[in-house]
């Protein structure tokens, strides 16, 4: 299947901006640190699933589906943004979440799991190891019922999710030029990997020479992502019949930013989203851009990057997940201890 010819519903406004960070960049004495801002995507709050979402709602809606399934953490920012796609065509939501236990509800409804509950999604919060027997149980209770539930799968990160961000990165660098400048790193976070592989096709694709980093969010070890990644890669070029020479070297990813576990609250991504705000005023979450973030400031400390280069910060999204933890960036902020590391919602909370 052709990229060109692939089936898609539009639900992004692109170009999203690629905007210079000068101030950031002089707070970590270079490089040149420019952001993308696919917050800014105009779906929900914004994010990376919106350019995946395109591909893979053109495909339910090829299938007639009239529902969507999906699942992830509670506080997942591909829930809110695969059901406000839902939403935008029609469909209805089922989303089942892990949590601490099964039926989780806490009385204060916050960050994204406000967002799901107001779109009216159905919530099934369970525990990891029941998540897949639910997501079955789900499937067959809708189709019993008469409808046509399409199943989202991996937070989007298929062939057809990755073909969101092979695009994205040609919008890239097509905005490099415009811009006059000479892209020699991408720095994200990666969890499912679909936009991580997509970045890697693109890049390679398209001959940027612009290198990807992607900063793990406390899911996967590195050699585990490299290879999650890889093999993703690897499916998406079969599925697009593409013949690019891509070996595991393409795929740079660093572990050591996330914490102690997904959604822990560390130093370094409480620093990444409070110097973030205060030199430019943009807001990163201290899942996911907070842990890329920290991960730039790191490579810059280590005196990984030259001065001289051009380093691009993917803003993929996620700014509900800000407030569920207001408490630890206080905290960060106040110069005191955090009230908790491990996030409440957390299946790894006590
Ligand atoms: C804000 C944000 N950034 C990055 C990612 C990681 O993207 P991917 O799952 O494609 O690796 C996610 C995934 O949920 C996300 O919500």
């Amino acid at each position: 299947m052709k990229l060109s010819v692939l089936p898609r519903v539009k639900l992004a406004n692109l170009p999203t901006p690629l905007q210079e960070l000068p101030n950031l960049t002089k707070a970590l004495g270079g490089p040149r640190v420019f952001v993308k801002r696919d917050d800014m995507t105009g779906l929900a709050f914004g994010g990376n699933k919106t350019r995946k979402l395109e591909y893979l709602m053109a495909d339910a809606l090829r299938q007639g589906a009239d529902y969507i399934v999906t699942g992830a953490g509670f506080h997942s920012n591909w829930c809110t943004q695969a059901t406000a796609a839902a939403r935008r065509l029609g469909m209805g939501a089922v989303l089942i979440k892990s949590g601490p236990e099964d039926g989780y509800d806490p009385e204060d409804y916050d960050g994204n799991h406000l967002l799901h509950f107001l779109m009216g999604a159905e919530i099934k919060v369970v525990r990891p190891e029941n998540f897949q027997r639910v997501t079955e149980e789900t499937m067959e209770e809708l189709e019993a019922a008469g409808h046509r539930p399409y199943l989202l799968t991996a937070a989007g990160s298929t062939p057809l999710g990755v073909a969101g961000y092979m695009n994205a990165m040609l919008e890239l660098a097509s905005q490099a030029v415009e811009l006059g400048i000479d892209i020699d790193y991408l720095v994200h976070a990666t969890g499912s990997g679909g936009t991580q592989a997509g970045l890697v096709i693109g890049a390679k694709a398209f001959s940027t020479g612009i290198k990807v980093i992607g900063a793990t969010t406390g899911g996967r070890p590195r050699e585990e992502q490299i290879e999650n990644v890889s093999k993703l890669i690897d499916e998406s070029l079969k599925f697009f019949e593409l013949d690019l020479e891509i070996d595991e070297d393409d795929v740079i990813v660093y572990d050591q930013y996330a914490g102690g576990g997904y959604g822990f609250i560390t130093e370094g991504k409480a620093e990444a989203v409070k110097l973030a705000a205060e030199t430019e005023g943009l807001f990163l979450d201290p899942v996911y851009t907070g842990t890329s973030m920290a991960c730039l400031i790191g490579l810059c400390r280590e005196g990984f990057f030259k001065p001289d280069d051009v380093v691009v910060f993917l803003h993929t999204g996620g700014p509900a997940a800000l407030f569920p933890y207001k408490g630890p960036l206080k905290a960060y902020a106040l110069g005191e201890a955090p009230p908790w590391i491990i996030p409440p919602w957390s299946p790894s909370a006590e």
